[in-house]
């Protein structure tokens, strides 16, 4: 595997960042990952404006031009020969003697890999997942894709430990927010589409957006809308979304089954419209 380092392309295995990158050592960083489908990335451009909102809102300078980090992208997906796969970036705010201001003269760092992923199983797409719902522990900039996951992968930990996909994550009102690396969808009783509000408190996922085009396009009942873990419980479908999940049923929540236990139909639509989009 090849890997990108500022500026150069190297082996995987000598990929190395500075011991005083303000990514190892602050968090102070942001990152995005992109889906490519036969050899193509998926929503680059929206994907490539996250990126640059996130570093402006962090005040972190932008690394390269879109067109050389485009340019990147596709070298790193040449050389690495993936044809479906996914491609990671990283920009932090580069290396400077440890001190929690900004430094004067630090220049950001960037970091691409690239590697390959396989399909979600059959059985997945027929049967669904199991989500937890966990308190949302995160702060209140979660619309910044930031490297700073802590909550995230302590959110993810505990569903692996519960034998779940993902940590559907809950706000002091009972809303759920999103899962750890993914949005959450319900379909209620009366077959509308529900996925909270692209506010602070979550990430405005790609994926999600390009779902709401979707569900528009073929004359959906949709509403971007808070809804309650116990809302949640009743709906007649729920999925997650995201660049590595693209359109995930999820057929349980804690201990109650949604619908019938089978992926619902509206959630293989959508994922049968999103595959056939990004292919
Ligand atoms: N995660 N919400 C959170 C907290 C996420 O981390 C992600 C993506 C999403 C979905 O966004 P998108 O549709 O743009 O992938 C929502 C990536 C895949 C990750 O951390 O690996």
């Amino acid at each position: 595997r090849i890997a990108y380092v500022n500026g150069r392309f190297l082996p995987h295995s000598h990929a190395e960042v500075h011991v005083e990158d303000r990514g190892y050592q602050f968090a102070d960083g942001v990152y995005e990952v992109v889906l490519v489908q036969n050899g193509v990335m998926v929503d680059e451009m929206p994907h490539l404006d996250r990126l640059d909102r996130s570093l402006d809102e962090l005040r972190i300078a932008h690394p390269m031009s879109r067109g050389a980090l485009r340019s990147v992208m596709r070298e790193l997906v040449r050389l690495n020969r993936i044809r479906n796969g996914l491609v990671y970036m990283q920009v932090t705010r580069g290396v400077a003697k440890r001190d929690h201001p900004f430094p004067k003269n630090a220049k950001p760092s960037i970091v691409l890999t690239a590697k390959r992923i396989s399909m979600p199983s059959q059985e997945t797409v027929e049967n669904g997942v199991k989500v937890i719902t966990i308190r949302d522990i995160r702060w209140e900039r979660c619309d910044i894709k930031s490297v700073s996951l802590l909550p995230n992968i302590l959110g993810k930990q505990e569903a692996r430990e519960n034998g779940a996909f993902e940590a559907w994550q809950v706000d002091a009102d009972g809303n759920v927010t999103e899962g750890t690396s993914s949005n959450a969808w319900i379909v209620t009783q009366d077959g509308e589409l529900v996925t909270r509000p692209a506010t602070n408190d979550i990430l405005n996922g790609i994926t999600r957006l390009s779902i709401l085009k979707l569900a528009e396009r073929q004359g959906l009942k949709y509403v971007e809308r808070a809804f309650s873990v116990d809302e949640a419980k009743k709906a007649r479908e729920a999925f997650a979304s995201s660049a590595t999940a693209f359109v995930t049923p999820v057929t349980q929540i804690d201990d109650v089954v949604i619908g019938n236990g089978k992926a619902g139909t509206l959630s293989r639509g959508l994922r049968d419209s999103y595959m056939e989009y990004a292919a």
